[in-house]
């Protein structure tokens, strides 16, 4: 399936509803959240997107221009250094068709591009099978397990990814 990203813009609060409203897809990020809370975030997603610092993205199907999930990466501390950490989703309809691991790689190149910093993070949780694959697949290297804050206030289990972004490829 060919696809493409594209900044997250206004109209995609129907999107964010599937990914973040819905028990199934939160399971590993802290359970889902409410509707008043989904309005606030696509409003901040919408600011943020102003200022250019957008680097939140839809998947795309490029044949029937169908957003089938999405894909983040944003600035962060991690071990005293600035890097920048990666999230993805992908709709239940859409899942366990290479959707989110090639998502993901073209929001890899955009990171790149930007030589901004050299190394990316993602932190999945140990029991997300297909994250976990993902991360292996798209030349991430296992750091180690480690207890991870996310979100605020609640702690799981998750494993550190690092890629880095400069090595030759
Ligand atoms: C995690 C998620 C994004 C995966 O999306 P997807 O489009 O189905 O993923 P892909 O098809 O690109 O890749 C999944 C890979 O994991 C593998 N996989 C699937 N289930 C697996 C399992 N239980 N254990 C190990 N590997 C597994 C697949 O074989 C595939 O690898 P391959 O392409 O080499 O065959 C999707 O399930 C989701 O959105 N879940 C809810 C939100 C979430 O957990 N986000 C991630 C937070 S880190």
């Amino acid at each position: 399936m060919e696809l493409r990203i594209e900044p997250w813009g206004p109209g995609d609060l129907p999107l964010l509803e599937k990914l973040l409203g819905d028990p199934a897809m939160m399971e590993h990020l802290g359970g889902p959240e409410t509707h008043d809370q989904l309005v606030e975030r696509q409003k901040r997603y919408e600011r943020l997107a102003e200022t250019g610092m957008a680097r939140r993205f839809k998947i795309v199907d490029k044949a029937t221009g169908d957003a089938m999930g999405s894909v983040v990466y944003w600035d962060r501390a991690w071990r005293g250094e600035d890097v920048f950490e990666i999230g993805w989703s992908v709709l239940p309809q859409f899942q366990g068709r290479g959707v989110a691991g090639k998502g993901t790689a073209l929001a890899i190149d955009e990171a790149r591009s930007e030589k901004k910093h050299r190394f990316m993070y993602a932190f999945p949780s140990v029991d997300n099978g297909p994250s976990n694959a993902i991360c292996r697949k798209l030349g991430f290297a296992l750091i180690e397990e480690i207890e991870f804050e996310y979100p605020k206030g609640s702690f799981m289990r998750c494993n550190e990814w690092r890629l880095d972004l400069f090595a030759l490829i």
